[in-house]
């Protein structure tokens, strides 16, 4: 990795991001003036875009490079600093304040009930220039607190812009300022001057794409997950996080545990499916599947087993209607065979399965619910059918 030298070389500031190069390019072009003369210029830049899209991935490593590369005026002497601070985790402007201070000097103490967000905000500009330094403050998931208090907020940022408008000319400029935020909405909530005043630059993260999350996923596991998984069980979470490296992360360390559990060799696709449950916001309940009409059901359970029979995480969607029909075959229900498109289209809709366009084919994947658990629930009411009607099946 490399930094700034001493001497302030901008140029050689710079890192391998996957798929990220750009969006950190921005920054530093934002960031250009406050990282060649720390006190004197300042910065403000709002980093956007949804959850597991890289943006505190992003800016740990620029906090983590400005740290290592020991940025120094050499006219003013003055040294530059960058903190983060998660909003998430705080409940108001004044901790917000309080915890940065606490991250420069973790010896400061003080009572937040006996002082104002403004006074702390003073006492921080007080130590930085006893200490000879300017601060990028980093505000991760700065909506949260906007939606908590967004009066106070608006305060907060207005008054680190504040030391930089009041001061005479040979004082320092101290704080710059990124805050980090899902859309752009919360700025709605803020007065407009605040950001008439200083130029504000918007760096947008869009969500990796499957092949993105796909080539990030198989870096992380070749660094992190000693099991063996198959590419397309990998493609299989790229498709199911939807862009969201968190997610993928999760649900690939999830299934590690769940193939440990089940001591299978591989991380299965099943295992994936059992953690995936789990973790998203399950749209699929019981009833659902109850209330879903016999062809849905007999096309959901020709799918669930040959999930469950073999480890594959796709069906290719030349496949189906054959397996279909011996299902219907299976059950005496030829007659709703030739509704088979009708019936997939269904079971899409639903999201009970989703189809994908992949290198030209068609694909069709199950990632909401164990197949197992579809085969058992489903047979098992069939079985419970044909006893209490015995033309049903
Ligand atoms: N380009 C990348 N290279 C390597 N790892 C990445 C990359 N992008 C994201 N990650 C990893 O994915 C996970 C989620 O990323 P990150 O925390 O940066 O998301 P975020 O955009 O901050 O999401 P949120 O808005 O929910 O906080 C982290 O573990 C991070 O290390
Ligand atoms: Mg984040």
């Amino acid at each position: 990795m490399l930094g700034i030298s001493p001497a302030n070389n901008l140029d050689i500031f710079y890192d391998e991001y996957l798929f990220r190069d750009l969006e950190f390019e921005e920054l530093l072009t934002s960031f250009r003036g406050v990282l060649m003369h720390p006190g004197e210029a300042i910065a403000r830049v709002i980093l956007i875009g949804p959850p597991g899209s890289g943006k505190s991935f992003l800016l740990d490593s620029f906090q983590e490079q400005i740290k290592i590369s020991h940025i120094i005026n050499c006219k003013s002497n003055i040294q530059l600093n960058c903190v983060t601070i998660d909003c998430q985790n705080l409940d108001s402007s004044k901790t917000v304040v309080y915890e940065i201070i606490r991250k420069i000097d973790p010896f400061f103490k003080a009572s937040l009930d006996e002082c104002q967000t403004a006074e702390l905000q003073y006492i921080l500009a007080d130590i930085l220039n006893d200490r000879e330094e300017a601060l990028i403050i980093i505000f991760d998931n700065i909506d949260t607190l906007v939606t908590k208090e967004p009066e106070e907020v608006n305060s907060l940022i207005y008054g680190f812009q504040r030391f930089s408008e009041g001061k005479n000319s040979d004082e320092p400029n101290l704080f710059s300022q990124i805050l980090v935020a899902h859309n752009i909405d919360f700025l709605q909530e803020l007065d407009d001057s605040v950001f008439r005043r200083v130029v504000t630059d918007v760096i947008p993260f869009t969500p990796y794409n499957a092949e993105q999350t796909f080539q990030l996923l198989s870096v992380f596991v070749k660094k992190n997950i000693r099991k063996k998984i198959t590419e397309e069980t990998i493609w299989f979470i790229a498709m199911i996080s939807h862009g969201n490296m968190r997610l993928a992360i999760e649900l690939l360390e999830r299934a590690n545990l769940i193939s440990q559990k089940n001591h299978h060799i591989l991380i299965l696709p099943e295992d994936v499916r059992q953690a995936n449950t789990k973790i998203t916001e399950f749209k699929l309940t019981k009833q659902m599947i109850k209330d879903l009409p016999v062809g849905e059901k007999l096309l959901t359970l020709s799918i669930a087993r040959r999930f469950q029979s073999n480890s594959k995480a796709f069906i290719n969607f030349i496949d189906l209607p054959s397996l279909f029909f011996s299902i219907c075959e299976e059950y005496n229900m030829l007659k709703i065979a030739r509704y088979f498109s009708e019936i997939l289209n269904n079971l899409e809709r639903i999201a009970l399965i989703s189809i994908h366009n992949v290198q030209k084919e068609v694909i069709i994947t199950l990632a909401d619910i164990s197949a197992a658990d579809l085969v058992i629930y489903l047979e098992k009411e069939y079985k419970q059918k044909r006893r209490d009607n015995p033309y049903f099946i």
